[in-house]
């Protein structure tokens, strides 16, 4: 059987590398799609050296979509095919509404939204150019699920992810594309010490407290790992979730129910 090809985007560090390298580990092509080309090339190489010729670095910002499209059709030339599509790429942005710098917030709204939008744009372009299904994952978040003081922004470009994702599965499910989201809590990346840090400084804290009050919501006692999150991607992409679509699943130890 050939190989499946994955592209994740934001994929040069933290959840998107995590999903790179399992994806490779159950045997995906893997393009690894970051606007940081250094930590692209460092993470293809890392699964190359394990899995050879398994992973190609890719340099976009996803915010721009001729470069997601390009990404699409050069990915689609070097590997052949895809498969999945991991619309990963995300910033944060702590601030109160009050005070958020508005060139700040539309460069967010440009990543998270715009950035997801024409991820599904161009995947599902070119799976219903094959004519054979695909899956597209996209980040959403806890705060795209409920709303937190100081992340105004960054909530409203998450809770948008879920709405754009609904919409795409009825749209894209008579293609048999499907369209899942994972919602992290509190996951252990450089996001999140930015996130941790950026609080901190605006409750008068230090991170350290920040990140303790936060962690000490969570039912199971501990931060996520990448890996976890990881875990809930490789469900979505597999056989097992064939008739799952239009659902995000929340991966935060049991900090919200609903
Ligand atoms: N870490 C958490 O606690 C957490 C919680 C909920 C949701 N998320 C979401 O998960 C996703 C990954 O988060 P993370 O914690 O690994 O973040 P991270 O900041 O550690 O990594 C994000 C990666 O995306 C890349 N990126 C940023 N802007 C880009 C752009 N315009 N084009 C292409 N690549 C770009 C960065 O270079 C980086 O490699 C994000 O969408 C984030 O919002 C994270």
């Amino acid at each position: 059987m050939a190989k499946k090809v994955a592209i994740i985007t934001g994929a040069g560090q933290g959840i998107g590398a995590a999903i790179a390298k399992r994806l490779a580990d159950e045997n995906y092509d893997v393009a690894v799609a970051d606007i940081d080309p250094k930590t692209a090339k460092a993470v293809t190489d890392e699964i190359n050296a394990k899995h050879p010729d398994q992973a190609r670095a890719y340099v976009l910002d996803v915010a721009d979509r001729d470069q997601v499209f390009d990404l699409v059709d050069q990915a689609v030339k070097d590997f052949g095919h895809l498969d999945v599509f991991v619309n990963n790429a995300g910033i944060a942005y702590i601030d109160s509404i009050v005070d958020s710098d508005p060139e700040t917030v539309s460069r967010l709204f440009d990543i998270n939204i715009k950035g997801t939008f024409w991820g599904i744009q161009a995947a599902a372009t070119q799976f219903k150019k094959q004519g054979d299904g695909g899956k597209i994952i996209n980040a959403s978040s806890l705060a795209g699920v409920q709303g937190s003081a100081l992340q105004g922004a960054y909530s409203a470009s998450k809770f948008a992810i879920r709405g754009l994702g609904q919409s795409a599965a009825k749209e894209l499910a008579p293609d048999n594309i499907t369209v899942n989201a994972y919602d992290p809590g509190i996951v252990l990346t450089p996001l999140r010490d930015y996130v941790d840090g950026r609080t901190a400084e605006i409750k008068g804290t230090t991170p350290e407290k920040q990140r303790q009050s936060v962690v000490d919501e969570i039912a199971l006692g501990r931060a996520a790992t990448s890996e976890d999150v990881a875990d809930v991607v490789s469900f979505f992409v597999s056989d097992n979730a064939n008739y799952v679509t239009g659902q995000s699943i929340l991966v935060d130890g049991g900090m919200s129910y609903h």
